[in-house]
């Protein structure tokens, strides 16, 4: 029986050979005819060979076929009919037995290929679905291989990170949890944030999980011009713009969440704007010193009376009018200026000027100014704002509007009607040079100034004294820019108004 296996291997390493054909088993051929109609003798041959292989037993003139299983000797009538070598004929039986002996290898071969896919899968399977273990914040962690980090992260509820914050581009928190969510390390080395979402379970490292960042908006950018800035000095009774603003160019960012702003960078200084405050001191020459008797809230009924006063005594002095009160009042203005002192804006209505917008200011300079011209003739451009209030702000409004804004060095308090006496004491005793003197001619009951006003004068001269209009004043001082002097300011080409001061 092994014999018998043993040899139909060995056939079937002969039908091999037909595998390796490429062309499979063969097809037996049709029994070739002879002549006369009979089969062949010699097909018969080839039969008892096989059976004979089958059983095992040896068939003596056949060894031919059995030394080669595809060839066998010529016979006797091959011979006669001029054959020397034969090829064997293929008995049915021959092509089952080399079909069965085919069909087991295929089927040991699909069991060896089946085995190995499956191994194949398997380890696969493994790879793919295999845990890794590292640690996070030193605890023990394991996961399946190929995992997001995160996600081990986010199920160990961030191991007590803290999300950072968002903040606006001026720092101000827009939101707590707004930041980076955590901070990572692997082995020690910080982890980008931007491509955290891609990092695989890290076999064997040490992961670190700490806070999150604060992480600041998106924003815009873009290049603007740098309005001035504004300075102002202070204690000067008289206030005059010493330096134009220029504008700059800056870079702003606008914060796209908070539509904050913040100036990033300049790139071309701006120049503030100057408002210089300045006290009189003029020259006394020959032992001479000067003062200004200023008259305020005129015209009135009181004015004449104290124009007469000065025309008596040869005095000059400055009158800060209300253009409101020209219309009632036009020809007293007049002869204001007929009589050689000096015309000046008190504004128009006695407003509170740094309470005005920008517009309303400028219209309560420019329709005193109007009323001043047109009941004299003069372009009057020197002020005093109601109350002396004149900031900041009132400047960056309105300064091209103006020459100056006078104060004053002595309050005689007039409206507080404390007697003739003391209004005459007020200015006697405050008196140097360089001073300019605050008084009213409008706005209520004068009489005490008017009944004040000789005596004022007579004493400044019995101390060495000369009553002068403030234009004066300043021409005599000579620190004081031309054009603020005589009132013909005109802001420069190329300069701007600075920002206002919030
Ligand atoms: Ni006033």
């Amino acid at each position: 029986m092994r014999m018998g296996q043993r040899k139909r291997i060995e056939i079937g390493k002969a039908t091999d050979l037909h595998f390796g054909s490429g062309h499979g088993p063969r097809l037996p051929k049709k029994p070739e005819q002879k002549k006369d109609g009979s089969p062949s003798p010699h097909l018969t041959g080839p039969l008892p060979v096989l059976g004979a292989l089958h059983e095992g037993r040896h068939v003596p003139g056949q060894e031919g076929v059995n030394q080669h299983p595809t060839m066998r000797k010529a016979t006797a009538d091959d011979v006669a009919r001029g054959v020397k070598r034969v090829a064997p004929h293929r008995a049915p039986g021959y092509l089952m037995e080399s079909g069965l002996s085919g069909h087991a290898t295929k089927i040991a071969l699909g069991v060896a290929v089946a085995a190995v896919v499956a191994i194949a899968v398997a380890g696969c399977w493994w790879f793919l679905w295999r845990s890794v273990s590292f640690t996070v914040n030193d605890q023990e962690v394991s996961a399946r291989v190929g995992s997001r980090l995160v996600d081990v992260i986010k199920a160990g509820d961030y191991y007590g990170a803290k999300a950072g914050r968002l903040l606006s581009i001026n720092g101000n928190v827009i939101d707590e949890t707004g930041g980076t969510r955590f901070t990572l390390t692997i082995d020690g080395e910080e982890v980008d944030p931007a491509g955290e979402d891609r990092i695989d379970v890290p076999e064997g490292a040490k992961v670190g999980v700490t806070d999150g960042t604060d992480v600041t908006e998106d924003h815009t950018e873009e290049t603007v011009e740098a309005l001035p800035g504004v300075e102002m000095e202070r204690g000067g009774a008289i206030q005059y713009v010493s330096q134009w603003g220029k504008a700059g160019t800056k870079v702003v960012w606008t914060g796209k969440a908070s539509g904050e702003t913040l100036d990033h960078e300049m790139l071309e200084q701006p120049v503030n704007m100057v408002i210089a405050g300045r006290n009189l001191s003029p020259s006394a020459s020959n032992g001479k010193k000067y003062v200004a008797l200023t008259f305020d809230d005129g015209p009135s009924s009181y004015t004449p009376k104290i124009l007469d006063i000065l025309k008596e005594k040869g005095a000059k002095a400055t009158f800060f009018n209300l253009g409101a009160q020209e219309e009632a009042y036009p020809a007293y203005a007049k002869r204001v200026v007929d009589e050689g002192h000096e015309l000046a804006s008190h504004t128009n209505k006695h407003q509170y000027l740094p309470k005005l917008d920008r517009d309303s200011l400028r219209a309560e300079i420019s329709s005193a100014a109007e009323s001043l011209k047109k009941a004299t003739g003069e372009d009057v451009q020197m002020i005093r704002a109601p109350y002396g209030a004149f900031d900041v702000n009132s400047w960056v409004r309105s300064a091209d509007l103006i020459s100056c804004n006078v104060l004053w060095n002595i309050d005689t308090r007039d409206w507080e009607r404390p007697g003739a006496q003391a209004i005459t004491d007020a200015v006697l005793n405050g008196a140097y040079n360089g001073a300019i003197v605050l008084m009213h001619d409008g706005g209520g009951n004068r009489e005490q100034d008017v009944e004040a006003l000789p005596a004022i004068i007579d004493g400044l001269r019995a101390a060495g004294f000369e009553p002068v209009t403030v234009r004066e004043l300043m021409k005599l001082d000579g620190n004081i820019p031309e054009d603020v002097v005589s009132g013909t300011v005109k802001q420069p080409e190329g300069t701007t108004a600075p920002a206002e001061v919030q």
